[in-house]
């Protein structure tokens, strides 16, 4: 969470920087700031979204060719002014923004407050910076140094930008668990958390390290370890255009990615997926099949909307290779001390490949042996680079705080993975692999379909806005659908939703209905279907008001639900891919009748980088 930038360079730093944050903004936006070097530091910072900020610097000196910017997700500090970042010390010599935690912060703070320190802010950053600049002081060295000694005692995560009254023509940089890119221009640099900033610039970038530094001036870049070893800056060309981070004529993120599923979705399959062929050619998933196939059990740890994906994935696993599959939360599995074994295959799901609870359950399986396979959509994250093997979802960059396009993403790689190990360990027939290979393939023009015309999920968006709570249900399948339908409606339009296994709900529930309550169930024809139609009828029964994802063309569905919303019909291990369209709708469409921000919801953040 929060996004930074940098810029060093010929330009004016702040419009260059403003706009930068502006594309990092799903990071975090509840303050923003920037601070410029021209002569002295220049800091200018306020509560609220980066439009905030412009409006509070109409007027204000802004020259300068250095500068640095931060768009917070509020950690340590509630939202305001002088929380916001950045943050300068004591002297007025440095000015620092960051993104992360550290946590030993109090007890840094102390001993600077024993010292004679003041701070303005609640935060453990503004402890950070002054920490840096007493050891400093005390070793009259350069900031370089300093933050080298300083790092050195911090336990947390960081990604810090640094500039100095001391060091005219120079940002100093460093990370560790939270992500850090270096545009490489013309005798200009550009720093940020992603490459979004950067791609309108330059393609060339620099994945900075854990544990790294860079001193990055004008023409030149400088990485080092805390050791003060100088590290080989490893270029890579980025490969991203700069439509694919644009609304590109969509009102919002949110809408652009929901209608680009049927596009991602293929690029996800293209060329790995070969039905007329009879093969599926994943190279992370054939350079490690033995492992994959041969392990004891699998473990899946993921997050929100990702972790939904990984249920999906353990019914398939589990259904098509006959091995054990266990869904963990990462924030549980990474605290509550699990047996992790020598050969158990550990696949971490994450969209931003940045989430650090999932990063961190990896870290501690992988020390215990486990062999880890990523599923991320943004290539050379983090959790791309600390798996032993993986595959990318291909999904584009994902801006809207709601994910969408990379869950589908996600799906279709872990739709092929289970496909591929279960026909390799013989646990399915060939005609069943070919028949799914043939589903799957043809899961871009069913997603079309879905969003051809979607004034029927508007109407009910209309009809329901003003629900106080919402019931989602499933069985099989489309049990983590409902979860995930419930998860996406919270988020976007800040209506209580709950989701359940629909046969779960006689078990309490079912308290709940009465004629006031939506009950969505994702009830397409599977093997559940007469199940989840008496289900319905218990909610009828009860007079709660049924809203039913069906399969197209079943009028008994339409008999029995106040409301309707149709899917292609498609295998049932395949139905999550469809079912989940209407409903990520739903929640847009119900979301803006309700006058909400669907791309940057209230007290939320994108990559989620700290615990
Ligand atoms: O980047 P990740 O997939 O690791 O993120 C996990 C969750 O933070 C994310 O899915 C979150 O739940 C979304 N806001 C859901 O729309």
């Amino acid at each position: 969470m929060c996004g930074i930038v940098g810029y060093i360079g010929e330009r004016e730093a702040y419009p260059v920087i403003v706009k930068g944050l502006k594309r990092l903004e799903y990071r975090g936006y509840d303050s923003a700031g920037v601070a410029l070097r021209d002569g002295g530091l220049k800091v200018y910072k306020k509560q609220g979204k980066v439009a905030d900020l412009e409006e509070y610097t109409v007027g204000k000196d802004l020259h300068g060719h250095i500068g640095i910017g931060h768009t917070r997700w509020a950690t340590h500090g509630e939202p305001s002014d002088r929380n916001a970042h950045p943050h300068l010390s004591n002297s007025g010599n440095l000015a620092m923004i960051h993104n992360g935690i550290i946590e030993n912060y109090a007890q840094i703070k102390q001993e600077l407050v024993n010292k004679g320190y003041t701070f303005k802010s609640d935060t453990d950053t503004e402890v950070l910076l002054n920490f840096i600049e007493d050891i400093q002081i005390n070793n009259t060295c350069s900031v370089e140094e300093a933050l080298r000694i300083a790092l050195k005692r911090v336990v947390g995560a960081y990604c810090i930008l640094l500039i100095s009254t001391d060091e005219p023509d120079a940002i100093i940089a460093a990370r560790k668990g939270s992500p850090l890119v270096i545009g490489i221009g013309k005798g200009e640099h550009f720093l940020a958390s992603d490459a979004s900033p950067i791609i309108e610039y330059t393609k060339e970038v620099v994945y900075v390290n854990d544990y790294e530094i860079a001193i990055v001036r004008r023409n030149e870049l400088i990485l080092k370890n805390l050791g003060n070893e100088v590290q080989t800056p490893f270029i890579q060309k980025l490969d991203m255009e700069l439509a694919a981070i644009e609304k590109g004529g969509y009102e919002h993120f949110m809408l652009k990615e929901i209608h680009e599923q049927a596009e991602t979705v293929h690029d996800c399959l293209r060329g790995r997926l070969l039905p007329d062929q009879g093969k599926i050619i994943m190279s992370g998933i054939d350079n490690h099949l033995d492992t994959l196939v041969n392990a004891p059990r699998i473990v899946i740890v993921a997050c929100g909307t990702s972790w939904h994906a990984g249920l999906v994935a353990e019914y398939m696993i589990e259904e098509l290779c006959r091995i054990p599959v266990e869904v963990e939360y990462a924030s549980e599995f990474r605290y509550r001390n699990p047996v992790v074994n020598k050969g158990d295959v550990i696949i971490a799901i994450s969209q931003s490949g940045e989430t650090a609870d999932t990063m961190v359950a990896l870290e501690s399986a992988k020390e215990k042996g486990a062999f880890i396979f990523g599923v991320v959509n943004a290539v050379g994250s983090s959790i791309a680079r600390i798996s032993h093997a993986g595959a990318y979802t291909h999904s584009g960059p994902e801006i809207g705080v709601a994910s969408t396009k990379a869950f589908t993403g996600q799906l279709a790689v872990l739709t092929m993975m289970a496909l591929k190990m279960g026909y390799a360990k013989g646990t399915i027939t060939s005609e069943r692999y070919i028949h799914l290979m043939q589903e799957l393939h043809s899961v871009p023009e069913k997603i079309n379909e879905i969003l051809k015309d979607t004034t029927a999920i508007q109407n009910i968006a209309t009809k329901y806005k003003d629900a106080e709570d919402f019931l989602f249900l499933g069985r099989g399948y489309n049990f983590p659908i409902a979860l995930e339908g419930a998860l996406k409606l919270k988020e976007i339009s800040y209506i209580h939703a709950e989701g359940y296994p629909a046969a779960e709900m006689k078990h309490g529930p079912i308290a709940l209905v009465e004629d006031t309550l939506p009950v969505l169930f994702v009830a397409t024809k599977d093997t559940y279907y007469e199940k989840i139609v008496s289900n319905i009828q218990e909610i009828k029964a009860r007079k709660g008001m049924v809203i039913s994802v069906a399969t197209e063309g079943d009028s008994l569905l339409e008999d029995m639900s106040n409301d309707i919303m149709y899917v292609p019909e498609i295998d049932e291990l395949i139905a999550p891919l469809l079912s989940v369209i209407p409903l990520q709708l739903l929640s847009y469409y119900i979301g803006i009748e309700r006058g909400c921000d669907v791309d940057k919801p209230r007290n939320l953040a994108k990559s989620v980088t700290v615990e």
